[in-house]
């Protein structure tokens, strides 16, 4: 059939018409059981088709005509947000679309400010010399609130979100900062946890303590309207803590009025074992608001009803999210759910920790702190010069692992990565600790 097909001379968008539709046919027909012979069962174009060419052109549109989803959004766009909230929503019943992660967390942040101070206010209108001192950056328009992060977390780069970020420094060089906001310290816990128990939950108290220091400290100046956080801190290291750890925080959260914001962006998506890190933490409530992006290729947060804005314009910009990375998500929560992916990440994780946990325990000189879940998993080297080794040779070997915080391997697999993939990981990471042993055994 495509044989008798030639390429006639076309100008470039033509082209780029024609060779998706040529794919399109190729795509379609290799689904298809060859028939016996010509059929006619329709009139041309036959009800399927219309009915297809009715879900490309919405495609279609989509990619090629970017709407202004805060001014204009489609007729589906309702649809479309309702159907990701009812799929994927960790039980919060409002979605606000955005562009990034960063973008997203900025909105979150502003969300947390807007709704404390309508709180404050008694929802009643804005006074005049609110509207006035605004304009000009000064209270009482522009009040001295404050969001908590902790050490070691990733927010993003933008100018608020880069107040919580404290991962490394070149991100936050020469970029003037909200210096009143609070930073408190993340747990870093002992490892193996087992081991280690006493010593962990003695590192939680004295952790939540700190928050509920700098909430009491900050009530009179700087009080603070959220919380932000990571379930797993991910650029700072990988470093986990525990569901009471959460539990407590979202409790200092209700007590203080704080809106607790967790950061989803690098977690969200299923590679965690479940599709919301923070669902392994058991909270009695969900979070007030929850940022995602990355795998979920449109970003955004969901919301409360209580925290939800009221007036236009205030959490607002020309996109508004992007219909055509939507579609994307809706095909990959199918993917994800009609292929058991999230039970695949717990198998692959499962066999992924359990190679590493031999290798840890045979090269205790080179690898610690082994931790994890799903698939989300990282080890540490004995060292930030090791582990930059490690990682190069598992580059030359033909694996591309990626680092944070300052002696972590971090592992970051797609979700379709299954156990054959993880041994094929594993011998590449024994040969390369192997070889690394001997030569470091050569040297000392
Ligand atoms: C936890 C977390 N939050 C926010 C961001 C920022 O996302 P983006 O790069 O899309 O702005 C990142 C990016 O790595 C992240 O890991």
């Amino acid at each position: 059939m495509f044989s008798k097909l030639t390429t006639p001379v076309l100008d470039r968008s033509k082209q780029i018409e024609y060779i998706t539709k040529l794919m399109l046919c190729r795509r379609y027909s290799m689904n298809f059981e060859e028939p016996k012979g010509p059929c006619m069962k329709t009139e041309i174009p036959g009800p399927k088709s219309k009915e297809l060419m009715k879900q490309l052109d919405n495609i279609y549109r989509s990619i090629i005509n970017r709407p202004a989803l805060g001014v204009y959004p489609g007729t589906d766009w309702p649809k479309r947000m309702e159907n990701i909230l009812k799929q994927v929503s960790p039980k919060l019943p409002k979605i606000t679309p955005m562009m990034c992660g960063a973008c997203s967390n900025e909105n979150a942040i502003k969300t947390a400010f807007i709704a404390y101070r309508s709180r404050e206010r008694n929802n009643k209108d804005f006074t005049d010399a609110e509207k006035k001192s605004s304009i000009l950056n000064q209270p009482p328009g522009c009040p001295d609130l404050s969001i908590l992060s902790f050490k070691g977390a990733f927010h993003g780069r933008t100018i608020a979100t880069l107040s919580c970020t404290h991962s490394m420094a070149i991100h936050k060089l020469d970029i003037p900062s909200f210096s009143q906001w609070p930073i408190a310290t993340f747990p870093m816990y002992k490892y193996p946890l087992e081991d280690n128990r006493r010593e962990n939950e003695k590192i939680d108290e004295k952790c939540l303590e700190e928050v509920e220091d700098l909430m009491v400290k900050h009530k009179r100046h700087f009080p603070i309207a959220g919380i932000i956080i990571e379930p797993i801190q991910s650029e700072g290291g990988d470093n986990h803590a525990s569901p009471e750890f959460f539990q407590n925080l979202q409790k200092l959260c209700k007590k203080y009025g704080a809106a607790l914001i967790i950061d989803e962006v690098q977690t969200g998506c299923g590679p965690t074992g479940k599709f919301w890190c923070h669902e392994h933490f058991n909270l009695p409530y969900p979070p007030d608001i929850m940022t995602f992006s990355k795998k979920m290729q449109m970003a955004g947060f969901f919301h409360s009803d209580e925290i939800t804005v009221k007036l236009p314009s205030r959490i607002f910009n020309t996109w508004m999210g992007d219909p055509g990375k939507t579609i994307l998500l809706e095909a990959i929560i199918d993917v994800i759910n009609t292929q058991n992916l999230l039970d695949q990440v717990n198998k692959s994780g499962r066999r992924l920790y359990d190679g590493l946990q031999q290798l840890q325990n045979e090269f205790p000189d080179m690898l610690h702190s082994l931790r994890g879940k799903g698939t989300f998993i990282a080890i540490n080297a004995k060292g930030t010069d090791l582990r930059n080794q490690i990682i190069m040779q598992l580059k030359r070997n033909g694996v591309q692992s990626g680092s944070c915080g300052t002696e972590a391997i971090r592992l970051r697999p797609a979700l379709i990565f299954k156990e054959h993939h993880a041994d094929i990981y594993l011998d590449i990471m024994r040969k390369v600790i192997r070889e690394l042993s001997k030569e470091r055994k050569r040297k000392y």
